[in-house]
């Protein structure tokens, strides 16, 4: 894994941001949470004023919010605290610092809330410091030797083996982006063409498949030139294993979703990643922004949006 790509990119506190106004219609929707950075400011713990976030969706969103409450109390000089149920996300993955708040504070701070965007601002942008947001999500020590170990075993005994992670993000997204936001999942197609330019680019590649819709991967994805691995023999995978495999890899091909964009940002290599993928009038874009998400120099493939064109009335 390299870091300094991020460190100097800026934009890990971009990603993360959604409207709060947002929060209860589209709490599982979002490829971004709906969130709230909330300040204590009484008692004698809140005296200096804490900051705390709302804990929403799964690994991928838990870890935009916990960079979000990290870089935004940091810049604010405040401490950090968060809930139990993103420790309950993260701690088993990662040596995260930021301490976790005791349920008994909730109910004796009073809270003020604060609204958050989806993209970045330019106010956000000059937070003192290096650019520390991945140490936070350094891996916990079993977690880098499960997915080393996995690698070394499919590189079929190769020297220089590029190992590039593809992630395929189906599931609920599968029906909510045609229905409700206008827009395609990546498709065969999509996929083709990213793995063609890996095996252009590199020698020995070997793609590392996860997914919640293994089945469909196996259908779709043309492993006959033995260079496609399904990660858990094909079954999907923990959350927390899956992800650190691919944040492993040297190379990301993800399609839509938070997992996928911070196993990318991990990795640090080169990034393929699905983009106009709804149609120009989705409400998606009002909560999205892709230069906000996607770093300048991965490489955007556009969708095919023709199943939602044709089904347009
Ligand atoms: C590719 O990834 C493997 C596994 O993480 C790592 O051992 C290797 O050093 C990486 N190769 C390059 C060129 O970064
Ligand atoms: C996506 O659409 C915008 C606006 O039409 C265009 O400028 C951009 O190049 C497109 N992105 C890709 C990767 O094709």
């Amino acid at each position: 894994m390299k870091h300094s790509n991020i460190f100097r990119s800026k934009l890990y506190l971009g990603v993360v941001l959604v409207s709060v106004t947002l929060l209860t219609i589209a709490y599982y929707l979002m490829p971004f949470p709906s969130l709230t950075v909330t300040k204590g400011t009484n008692s004698v713990i809140a005296s200096k004023g804490f900051w705390t976030i709302n804990s929403i969706g799964r690994l991928g969103n838990q870890m935009g919010e916990y960079a979000t409450l990290y870089a935004l109390a940091k810049l604010n000089g405040k401490q950090g605290y968060i809930p139990q149920s993103m420790a309950n996300y993260l701690s088993p993955i990662f040596r995260i610092n930021l301490p976790t708040l005791h349920e008994s504070m909730w109910k004796r701070l009073h809270w003020k809330n604060y609204h958050l965007n989806d993209w970045m601002e330019d106010r956000y942008r000059h937070i003192p410091g290096d650019y520390e947001i991945l140490r936070e999500f350094t891996f916990h020590d079993y977690l880098i030797d499960e997915a080393n170990t996995f690698l070394r075993s499919i590189s079929k005994g190769q020297d220089k083996v590029t190992y590039v992670a593809v992630h395929v993000r189906r599931g609920d997204y599968v029906h909510t982006m045609p229905n409700i936001w206008k827009g395609v999942v990546a498709d065969k197609g999509y996929l083709e063409k990213a793995m063609s330019y890996f095996r252009k680019k590199y020698s020995n590649v070997v793609f590392v498949v996860t997914s919640e819709g293994m089945d469909w991967c196996k259908d779709n994805i043309d492993a006959s030139k033995g260079d496609v691995h399904f990660s858990g023999d094909g079954q999907s995978g923990s959350p927390a294993r899956d992800f650190s495999l691919l944040a492993h890899c040297n190379h990301t091909i993800m399609t839509i979703g938070t997992f996928g964009i911070w196993a990318a940002y991990l990795a640090g290599g080169e990034t393929i990643y699905l983009s106009n993928y709804t149609l120009p009038d989705s409400p998606f874009l009002k909560l999205f922004k892709y230069e906000a998400a996607f770093l300048p120099e991965w490489i955007g493939i556009p969708a095919d949006l023709s199943p939602v064109l044709l089904t347009k009335p």
